[in-house]
């Protein structure tokens, strides 16, 4: 493995790990050699998980929304591992209501899912940014975003199905990428660099029609893998992206150059 991408020795913390995305990321971070704490609350999908993965994962039952436990989550990481190096949020949370219409969400589940995505990544960007500020060599954050983050939905790949992009969506992905760029500028002098992973659309099963839409506007012609992630988490966890910061890194089958 080239030392360039080498992360042995490396502490990394993955909410959401049990996730369509999280597990995938997880298991790229194993690979290459770093200690994989996998947050989640769902326990019987992150055990599956971390069963799958040859390496170093640990399952922590953490709900990233409570402040009292992301702070015993990381005082435990740093008592067990010694560091944190790298932070991965790809935690999704979000109340039953989410995934409404435009015109169907009322302001409490606006509220209520603007907070629970934000909350959580502002929650577990804070304490561990505490940790890496006394740490010599720092650490990496990385925010998941969407294409969504930077761009407004194209409604029409939704045309003939039940499924749209939820507003709340837009205003928490334009946020996290904002955001993320915040901590990298305050926190670059303590060596810690924070970016974004966007991801465009994860193939889940979804409806055939939407897929058929959403692949036809895609210059890759299909729909994203979990695993076309990898590379990239990987790259921005390593000594490889030393030197990036504050950026917002689009996988997308070129989606978002159109
Ligand atoms: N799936 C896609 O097409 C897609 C596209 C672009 C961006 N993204 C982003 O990628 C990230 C991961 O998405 P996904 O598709 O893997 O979602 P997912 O729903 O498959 O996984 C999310 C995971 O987060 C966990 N989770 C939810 N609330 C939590 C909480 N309070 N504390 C701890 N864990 C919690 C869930 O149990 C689940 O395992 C999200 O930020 C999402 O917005 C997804």
């Amino acid at each position: 493995m080239s030392g360039l991408f080498d992360l042995s020795g490396k502490v990394a913390v993955v909410t959401g790990g049990a996730g369509l995305i999280g597990s995938s990321l997880c298991g790229a971070l194993a690979t290459h050699g770093a200690t994989v704490v996998l947050v989640d609350i769902d326990s019987e999908a992150a055990t599956e998980v971390a069963n799958s993965i040859d390496g170093t994962v640990v399952v922590k039952m953490v709900d990233i929304n409570s402040e009292s436990e992301v702070e015993a989550l990381f005082e435990e990481v740093v008592e067990r591992f010694g560091s944190v190096d790298i932070l991965v949020n790809s935690a999704y949370p979000r109340n039953q209501n989410y995934g409404q219409q435009y015109e169907d969400v009322s302001l409490s589940d606006w509220q209520e899912n603007i907070l629970l995505n934000l909350n959580s990544y502002y929650l577990t960007c804070k304490k561990a940014a505490a940790i890496m500020q006394g740490q010599e060599h720092g650490g990496s954050i990385i925010n998941l975003g969407s294409i969504y983050g930077s761009q407004a939905p194209d409604f029409d790949v939704y045309a003939g199905t039940e499924m749209t992009s939820p507003v709340e969506y837009s205003a928490i992905k334009g946020g996290i990428i904002n955001f993320t760029r915040y901590l990298a500028s305050y926190l670059g002098e303590d060596g810690i660099r924070a970016n974004v992973l966007s991801p465009g659309g994860v193939f889940d099963d979804q409806d055939a029609t939407f897929v058929d839409q959403y692949e036809s506007k895609t210059p890759l012609s299909r729909m994203a893998e979990p695993a076309d992630l990898k590379g990239a988490v990987v790259f921005l966890s390593s000594d490889s992206s030393r030197y990036i910061t504050g950026q917002n890194l689009i996988v997308d089958g070129g989606w978002t150059i159109k």
